[in-house]
């Protein structure tokens, strides 16, 4: 790669990026994007001393630190008086009306994180300040720097403060809980104390891996000749930061009304949690007249949305069995309206989280439910306690069937197959999108279906007549001969949902999709060692499918036979070295081991996670371990990346192909 090439490649990356973080729009596949990121990333190992500062390679910290230095904000960061409702919204409007006559007001979402303070100087970003006390925060630029949607430079050469809100979205906060939940350590309240908490880390790897997202709401020291809010936050947008879209410019406390339940309604829809309407005057000459009080401007205000954490309490706690026999407590409280909703329920994830909140029946407890975020007890209030709260005993037997619990610390389980519960919701998943995709097949009508006696197992669903649905309460024909038609309409399924429709533990669509690619229909015939090899499939797994094939032999049989589900069809790769071979790569690449893996398969090879006799190739990295070893001592072939790049022509980073130390045995340099 020469220089001028290394330079497009970098503007490309950081357009690759910005269409994807910024405009959500991605103009890329991420496999062509580690493609040219490790090219760059080769490039700048070799010519250190060329290194574009804003480079995306550039982000990536270095070691922790192990502490944050306190850091002065240029301007000071205000905090906003709170609007409740449209008597206090008149008033506040009125008192900026009645002096300057016709104002405009920029209205714009307000999100709901942490603040953050952006310096740029001549063009770059030079440093990231948290609110603090609204002076003296705590500089955590490594870690800003790892949040993609904030440019590193910008076009323009002043000195300026842009400030914004670090929020992480309502999904992938769900997604961090939900491993905390996996590798025991206590979970995040909210999205908000997860994006503050991210913000915060010592560890720029960890802040890194929590997509953390910059949305812009203004501008603090500046010499930005634009006379207008809006203006200037549409050239803020134009810089490269992210536009919230939902904004207006409203003349009247009615319009800003009117447009606040717009938001509202829209509240839901965004990506990530609003807790209200900010409104600011939009002439920046009338902003400096009005100035500020003690604690706030007297130009913008917050009108805040009712909230979505509500004190209530709990009545208490029943149990849920799972189609997999786990139990699952469930809150139980009184209820209370969040957003027009009745919240009556939540989860309680498992008993070792209400053991580390101490939870007890008849405790206050604050509640948050917002549109995509399940609702969940996220603080209890144990100061309010008078002594006749109850603690919440893990149970010992299954609530439906009544048979023995295991207990295996965070998971409890009925261990009994025909458990009712388990039948049920066996049958309610083998009917949902992700497995067979049944139509009007849902919780209650498997239920109907089962307390009436026409469904056992799942096998039964195909055995069901006009007459048996007619028979009962509201099954008219129509919608009979619609369910029928739709169980129908499941033969001939693709592979993989039939797989997953079998509610395997641990096997969800992605591993019923590698099963499907790897074995087809016939997966319940693959050896432990060929299911072990598969990208992905852990001793855990790998034992739960052949436990799963030893006990439901038959019922696979049955099935398969009712549902005929087609072999997936095989791509045929043309002629390479790697075609029909099994090959496992391990250490560390240049890029992402994915986008190798990715490679390889698009190559027509399989590619294993352990190395065994049947193994072809093994491709390794720099920290190859114990997996390098074993293909040294059976004899397996040894390809570096570059001389796997190679033998495929693909470009690489230039090492040349020879550099391997270690000649394999059957080595295809020979
Ligand atoms: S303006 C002088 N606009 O809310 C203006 N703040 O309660 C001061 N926030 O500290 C802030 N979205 O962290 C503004 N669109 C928005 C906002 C916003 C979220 C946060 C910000 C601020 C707090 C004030």
């Amino acid at each position: 790669m020469t220089q001028t090439e290394y330079k497009t490649a970098v503007e490309q990356l950081k357009k690759y990026a910005y269409h994807y973080y910024v405009l959500d729009d991605p103009i890329t596949t991420d496999e062509e994007y580690d493609i040219l990121y490790h090219h760059v990333v080769a490039y700048e190992s070799a010519n250190a001393n060329e290194i574009i500062p804003d480079s995306p390679t550039q982000r990536v910290g270095d070691q922790p630190q192990d502490k944050f230095d306190k850091a002065n904000h240029l301007s000071r960061m205000w905090s906003l008086e709170d609007l409740f409702n449209k008597e206090e919204l008149d008033k506040w409007v009125e008192r900026i009306t009645k002096v300057y006559g016709d104002v405009k007001f920029y209205s714009e979402p307000k999100f709901d994180g942490a603040s953050l303070n952006l310096i740029y100087d001549e063009g770059r970003l030079v440093q990231a300040i948290t609110r603090g006390d609204g002076t003296l925060g705590e500089d955590v630029t490594q870690n800003a720097k790892t949040i993609q949607s904030i440019p590193l430079t910008i076009d323009y050469k002043g000195r300026i403060e842009i400030r914004g809100e670090v929020v992480i979205f309502k999904e992938d906060f769900e997604k961090i809980n939900e491993e905390r939940l996996k590798s025991g350590e206590s979970l995040f309240a909210n999205p908000r104390n997860a994006a503050a908490g991210s913000l915060r880390q010592l560890d720029t790897r960890i802040t890194a891996s929590r997509r953390l997202v910059f949305m812009p709401y203004g501008i603090g020291a500046n010499s930005l000749e634009i006379g207008n809010l809006s203006e200037r936050m549409a050239w803020v947008y134009g810089l490269g930061f992210r536009n919230p879209h939902m904004t207006h410019i409203c003349v009247s406390a009615d319009e800003i009304e009117t447009f606040y339940h717009e938001m509202r309604i829209a509240r839901d829809d965004f990506a990530m949690l609003l807790d209200g309407m900010v409104i600011k005057v939009d002439s920046i000459a009338v902003q400096d007249e009005l100035g500020y009080t003690v604690k706030n401007p007297r130009w913008a205000a917050a009108y805040k949305f009712p909230a979505i954490e509500k004190l209530t309490r709990l009545k208490e706690v029943i149990l849920q069995v799972g189609r997999s026999g786990v139990v699952t407590p469930v809150a139980i409280v009184e209820p209370v309206d969040i957003e027009g909703v009745t919240v009556e329920r939540s989860t309680l994830h498992n008993f070792d989280e209400i053991e580390r909140k101490d939870l007890r029946i008849g405790d206050k407890v604050i509640i948050l439910r917002s549109g995509d975020v399940i609702p969940k007890i996220v603080k209890v209030i144990t100061a309010d306690r008078n002594g006749s709260e109850i603690e919440i005993q893990r149970p010992h037997n299954c609530p439906v069937c009544n048979s023995e619990l295991l207990d295996e610390g965070a998971l409890i389980k009925c261990q009994n197959l025909d458990c009712e519960a388990r039948v049920v919701n066996s049958i309610i998943y083998f009917a949902s999108k992700p497995c067979l995709n049944i139509d009007g097949l849902g919780d209650k009508i498997v239920l109907a279906l089962h307390e009436a006696g026409l469904i056992r197992e799942l096998i039964d669903l195909f055995g069901l007549t006009l007459e048996q649905l007619l028979s009962l309460e509201g099954f008219k024909e129509k919608k009979s001969q619609n369910l029928l038609d739709a169980i129908q309409a499941a033969r001939g399924c693709e592979c993989w949902r039939f797989i997953n429709a079998l509610g395997i533990e641990h096997i969800g669509e992605v591993a019923s999709k590698t099963l499907c690619s790897a074995f087809g229909t016939a997966f319940d015939t693959a050896q432990r060692e060929d299911i072990l090899a598969l990208e992905g499939f852990g001793v855990e797994m790998v034992e739960s499918v052949l436990e799963f094939v030893r006990v439901n032999g038959l019922k696979i049989n049955t099935l398969r036979e009712a549902l005929s589900p087609v072999e997936p069809v095989k791509r045929v790769a043309v002629e390479n070295p790697f075609k029909d071979k099994t090959v496992v790569v391990t250490g560390a690449m240049s890029v992402p081991r994915d986008t190798i893996k990715a490679m390889l398969e698009e190559l027509g090879a399989k590619v294993a996670s352990s190395v065994s006799k049947k193994s072809d190739f093994v491709i390794y990295g720099e920290d190859a371990g114990s997996k390098y070893d074993k293909a040294v001592e059976l004899g397996i072939a040894l390809l570096t990346e570059s001389e796997f790049r190679q033998l495929t022509s693909l470009p690489d980073s230039g090492t040349p192909a020879q550099s391997s130390s270690i000649k394999p045995k059957n080595s295809l340099f020979d």
